[in-house]
């Protein structure tokens, strides 16, 4: 079967990561996840205590890094040259600094280019905001998923309780309003639906179902 390019877009929570995840593993396709690229990033500048206003250290910073990822079974290590952060990515500080740190046009120059590469051969997932707008706009396949914002922090919420974590669904709904409001809103490759993208409301559906319905729009390409 042809091993196509496939593109999915849309706002945190919407389960965009372990939809792709699912379906890469059935398919036997590679799954990119970019998020994790600008998170790994965003950890790096906190390392290196470099200040988002200090365009020269950012710019010295894109220069220099070197961010992997490696595929293991249905996941996606994340390297900062020999340092695995895999799981340092995934902590509040790095996702309430993200946004801003994506916004940065040069911070995106660097990331789209890797994307790009990765991409390249086809038989992949890429998921993130602006892949079917900027990083592929010729991608085989462009899914927009989306659900609302209750679904998306009552789903975040039960992933954080079952970490032990002690935030409030008010919290985790308010955390997502806003980083949705600025990655849609900011000047460069802002969160949106490309125009020939296949909307995807997932609110109502489990995770199988959305990895169904995704795997079907795949094979229904393919033929
Ligand atoms: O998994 P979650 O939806 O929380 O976020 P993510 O996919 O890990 O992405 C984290 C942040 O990176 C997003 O809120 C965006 O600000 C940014 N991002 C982006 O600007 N472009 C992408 N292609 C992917 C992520
Ligand atoms: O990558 P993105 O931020 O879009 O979302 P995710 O991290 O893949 O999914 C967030 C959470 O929602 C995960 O715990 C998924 O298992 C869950 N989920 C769900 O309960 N129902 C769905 N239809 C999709 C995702
Ligand atoms: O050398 P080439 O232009 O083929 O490679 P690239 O620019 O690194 O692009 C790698 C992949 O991204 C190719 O599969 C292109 O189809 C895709 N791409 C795209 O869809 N739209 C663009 N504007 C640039 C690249």
């Amino acid at each position: 079967m042809e091993r196509l390019t496939v593109a999915i877009d849309g706002p945190a929570g919407a389960g965009k990561s372990s939809a792709a995840r699912l379906v890469a593993k059935r398919l036997g396709y590679l799954y990119i996840d970019t998020g994790a690229m600008y998170r790994a990033f965003t950890w790096a500048m906190l390392q290196e205590k470099i200040d988002i206003g200090d365009a020269e250290a950012v710019r010295a910073l894109t220069e220099r890094i070197d961010i992997r990822l490696e595929p293991l079974e249905d996941k996606c290590r994340v390297f900062v040259g020999e340092r695995e952060v895999t799981d340092a990515i995934r902590t509040q500080d790095i996702s309430s600094r993200v946004s801003s740190v994506s916004a940065l046009a040069v911070v995106r120059e660097k990331l789209v280019q890797l994307q790009r590469n990765m991409a390249e051969g086809g038989g992949v997932i890429l998921d993130g905001r602006d892949i079917g707008t900027v990083v592929l706009p010729k991608a085989d396949l462009k899914i927009f998923l989306t659900a609302s914002v209750e679904s998306r922090a009552r789903r975040r919420y039960l992933e954080v309780q079952a970490k032990g974590g002690t935030e409030t669904l008010e919290d985790i709904a308010a955390s997502i309003a806003s980083r949705d409001d600025m990655d849609s809103h900011r000047a460069v490759s802002p969160l949106r639906q490309a125009d020939d993208a296949i909307l995807l409301d997932n609110s109502e559906l489990n995770l199988e179902e959305t990895a169904d319905a995704i795997t079907d729009l795949i094979q229904q390409r393919c033929r």
